[in-house]
């Protein structure tokens, strides 16, 4: 480790070292994998953002025996400072940099692969889609892994309905543990942190149109709300639009809806949200940006075919001039606004999702990966569950009552009446 770094790495450590002084549970984690060794002599590629918060996991997982290589899952949210910090004083190599292009984002994720892995953790599916169609030389090694987001789950089971997976992921998406916060409340606010950022224009009194009434789009529509917008959700879900109507938001098509849209904000996990079909709709100045995991919710090819000019009009924000005049602003690409135009779910809710990866992780590990756990996606024990919210409640000083003996056989009869 070398005692003198580069300020850009230095600022990397700070960063770090403020996530994890702010990541009580994934502290109390890393104490108990440092005692126990749990990964002794085992390979862990992982495909994540790469931030201060997933450093936090990286290096847990490191302190339990591992060894660890790390690559981003998007090749647009690196944190150059801590990928910079990890390589160069944490001794965790890492394979990311801000802004990379396809070729070398696929160059980096066989960077990981080429370590080796023994189980993968991945964010999005492309590490696992990658070892199974270019790199089958990996898969024999590979005994399980997990997945973070709600876009990897899909792709996982679309895999594993056509028996193409070839070991066991983690579901740890949906965990409640992590769903229910980070999509909701990490995303939510998050969103805006990245927009604000690259746009320094106000909330309130706009038109927030939100794509997509899920665990994301619930925590958008709600910080948006709070920000004083006037929040129009679009869905395909009845159930979930007549969530939206109740939660007090308009609901209408988004053919509609963009044309009173001051923000378009995608959060669905599908495909062509806003494209040809809206574009001559959207009313000029319109601010478009993306939550969903992938850049193909606001089709980009439709905005450049319908533009006379693009341009960079601020960091992170480009302008499309459209051919009878009207401009409108497509923020981070397309890509995670959250994460390309700001730092990411803040450090509470990465604890508590990645308390649920590093604790799963050591599940399918001490089963022994694929020799025992079917290959397939595989719903996170409801222990480890628990677990987190406890030691979490313990970070945040909160104790909670517990059922009483009389209670809990209550709760199991059946012969009671009124
Ligand atoms: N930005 C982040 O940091 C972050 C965090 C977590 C998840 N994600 C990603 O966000 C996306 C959404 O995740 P989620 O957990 O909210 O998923 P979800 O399944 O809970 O919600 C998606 C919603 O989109 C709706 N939808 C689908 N097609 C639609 C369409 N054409 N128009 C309108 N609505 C449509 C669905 O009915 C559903 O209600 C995924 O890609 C996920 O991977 C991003």
């Amino acid at each position: 480790m070398s005692t003198v770094l580069d300020p850009i790495a230095q600022e990397g450590i700070h960063r770090i070292e403020w996530a994890r002084r702010h990541m009580g549970v994934m502290e109390a984690i890393r104490a108990e994998f440092e005692k126990d060794k749990p990964f002794s002599g085992i390979k862990v590629g992982m495909a994540l953002h790469v931030e201060a918060k997933t450093a936090a996991l990286a290096l847990a997982i490191q302190a339990g025996g591992a060894e660890v290589r790390l690559a981003s899952c998007n090749p647009d949210s690196t944190d150059d400072r801590v990928a910079a910090a990890l390589n160069l004083h944490y001794g965790l190599e890492t394979f990311a940099k801000k802004g990379e292009t396809t070729e070398e984002y696929y160059r980096n994720l066989n960077n990981v692969l080429d370590l080796g892995p023994d189980y993968v953790i991945d964010d999005g599916c492309d590490l696992v889609f990658l070892a199974h169609q270019d790199r089958k030389d990996a898969l024999p090694n590979i005994k399980g892994g997990c997945e973070e987001t709600t876009t990897g789950i899909v792709r996982l089971k679309a895999m594993s309905a056509d028996g193409a997976l070839t070991f066991p992921m983690m579901d740890v998406n949906d965990a409640k543990m992590k769903h229910l916060f980070d999509n909701r409340y990490g995303t939510g606010q998050s969103t805006f942190d990245g927009l604000m950022h690259a746009t320094n224009l106000l909330i309130a009194g706009k038109n927030v149109v939100v794509a997509g009434y899920g665990w994301c789009g619930r925590g958008i529509a709600m910080r948006a709300n709070g920000l004083g917008a006037n929040v129009i959700v679009t869905e395909v879900d009845p159930v979930k639009a007549i969530e939206a109507r109740l939660d007090g938001y308009q609901v209408m098509p988004m053919e509609e809806a963009v044309s009173i849209a001051d923000f378009v904000l995608t959060a669905t996990g599908m495909t062509k949200i806003l494209d040809a079909r809206q574009i001559p709709r959207l009313k000029d100045g319109a601010v478009l940006a993306n939550a969903g995991h992938f850049d193909n919710e606001i089709w980009k090819p439709d905005l450049e075919a319908a533009a006379t000019k693009v341009e960079p009009v601020r960091e992170g924000v480009t302008g499309y001039t459209l051919k009878d005049g009207r401009t409108v602003y497509l923020v981070a690409s397309g890509r995670l606004v959250n994460l390309a135009s700001g730092q990411g779910h803040p450090v509470e809710i990465m604890d508590m999702s990645f308390a649920i990866q590093a604790l799963s992780l050591r599940w399918l590990v001490e089963k022994g990966g694929k020799a025992s756990v079917e290959a397939g996606v595989i719903t996170v024990p409801d222990e480890i569950d628990e677990r987190v919210a406890r030691i979490k409640l313990q970070t945040l000083g909160i104790t909670i009552d517990s059922l009483s003996a009389e209670q809990v056989s209550y709760g199991s009869e059946w012969r009671h009446g009124t």
